[in-house]
């Protein structure tokens, strides 16, 4: 490695020996200029080595969504792809509503470990209704965004050693029915494409002759197009994979067949299903996409899987939540934003919606009161006004009583009087009564001596 001075300027040029000859003319050209060969080989041409021992110590994360009716063979194609058998048993069809279910495996691949989250959506497609379907997968995704962007907003984060949980490829696995796309296909690829790596696959491909096949591929395409859904391209712009890509964007989707019965052929023991009239080969792309898609999405494109799911995906969506908490670039006067100065707004705005909802109350309050208020002054003076009727109606009713009584002690007197009167008369005529008598028993006895 050689220092070349560039012409004209102060800087340096750094070459290798193979561009010897260059830095030979570089420094004839510059008269005068010291020409400074290291002692040694510095070695920043290692970064790279030192890139890829920090990584495979560290270890690799791939968080897979499969999305598919129930039975379409999801887990047998997991279990394919990996070539190991993960624990899943079959779902019932009789879910009320979709629920995901998520897995988590450390793989390891020579030296290369890889931790694999396996996400399934538990119950999809099994409702009759059947509009809410999407939903729990798109809450589910928007967890995992949130969740990293939490860590992300914290003071002190630890994102080197954060166990990533965001989802970096969906396999949508459409039913090998060889007419279109199901409305739920659509609308749940759809509201998903802005969130994830769609990669849309046919399953059980061995269910569906080869004419079909490709008219299906063509129709399930240009369905995709023209309802605006947006799949997962594999990138073409690193020449090294450019050709082997640019094919197989061509050959999507997919149509894949999984088993993880092991037949011999021939010497080989092979990945096959057997029926009664052949054997479908998985590994052999004659007969399906399998292999395609292994090398599409493991051997070439995890680390752009990976790279689209942060710099696209999780961008969006971070973008729109800061923007929703008021976090913007620039101003309104598009000056560059001020993280200080938004807070301020923003603390400012939330003491002023404070202040607005305490006088709010306050007045609330007063409010309340004045009413209970008048409402108990009502009360008293319903109270005051019956308190007074009933006195008077207290005061009638003695005065009629007294008055009743007067008369009747007056009716009691005459009676009184009467009754001495009579009993007066009645002595009197007693008297002269036995006085009569008196005389007439004289004028008897008169009589008799006569
Ligand atoms: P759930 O988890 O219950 O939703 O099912 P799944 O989608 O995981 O399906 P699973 O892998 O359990 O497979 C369901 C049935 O389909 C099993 O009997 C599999 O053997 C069969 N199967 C899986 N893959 C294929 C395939 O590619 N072709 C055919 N013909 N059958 C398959
Ligand atoms: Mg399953």
């Amino acid at each position: 490695m050689y220092l070349v001075p560039v012409a004209g300027s102060r800087d340096f040029l750094v070459t290798s020996g193979s561009t010897m000859a260059a830095a030979e003319i570089a420094r004839q050209m510059t008269e005068g200029a010291r020409n400074l060969s290291l002692s040694g080989h510095v070695g920043f041409d290692g970064m790279p080595d030192q890139l890829v021992n920090k990584s495979v110590c560290q270890g690799f994360c791939f968080n897979i969504l499969c999305v598919g009716e129930t039975g379409l063979g999801k887990s047998t194609l997991m279990d394919t792809l990996f070539n190991t058998r993960f624990e899943g048993d079959p779902s019932p069809h009789n879910q009320p509503g979709v629920h995901i279910k998520s897995s988590s495996y450390e793989l390891q691949e020579s030296s290369v470990r890889l931790k694999l989250s396996i996400v399934n959506s538990v119950g999809f497609g099994d409702q009759i209704n059947k509009e809410e379907s999407y939903k729990s997968l798109v809450e589910f995704i928007d967890a995992q965004f949130e969740a990293y962007l939490q860590e992300e907003l914290k003071i002190k984060r630890t994102l080197h050693n954060y166990h990533d949980s965001r989802i970096h490829a969906c396999l949508y696995f459409i039913a090998p029915t060889g007419h279109s796309l199901k409305s739920l296909d659509l609308v749940t690829m759809k509201k998903l494409d802005s969130k994830v790596n769609i990669i849309p696959i046919i399953a059980k491909a061995d269910s569906i002759s080869k004419n079909e096949l490709q008219k299906f591929k063509i129709k399930i395409m240009s369905e995709l197009v023209s309802n605006g859904v947006q799949i997962y391209q594999f990138p073409t712009d690193d020449e090294t994979v450019a050709e082997i890509n640019g094919t197989m964007n061509a050959h999507l989707p997919f149509a894949v067949v999984g088993s993880t019965e092991e037949i011999k052929i021939g010497n080989k023991m092979m990945k096959a299903r057997q029926y009664p009239w052949g054997t479908v080969q998985v590994e052999n792309e004659n007969h399906c996409d399998f292999v395609k898609l292994r090398e599409m999405l493991i051997r070439v494109n995890m680390e752009d899987l990976r790279e689209q799911t942060h710099t696209r995906h999780y961008e969006l969506y971070r973008r729109c939540k800061l923007e929703e908490m008021g976090f913007k670039d620039t101003d309104p006067d598009n000056k560059p934003f001020s993280l200080q100065e938004t807070y301020e707004a923003k603390r400012n705005e939330f003491l002023g919606e404070l202040q607005k909802k305490e006088e709010e109350m306050r007045q609330m309050f007063v409010m309340r009161v004045k009413e209970k208020e008048s409402e108990l002054k009502e009360a008293e003076k319903e109270l005051h006004d019956k308190f007074d009727r009933l006195k008077k109606l207290h005061q009638d009713e003695k005065k009629k009583l007294e008055d009743k009584k007067k008369s009747l002690d007056d009716e009691i007197n005459a009676f009184k009087q009467r009754k001495t009167a009579a009993e007066l008369l009645q002595s009197q005529a007693q008297q002269s009564g036995s006085q009569q008598t008196l005389k007439r028993e004289k004028e008897r006895k008169n009589s008799g001596f006569l």
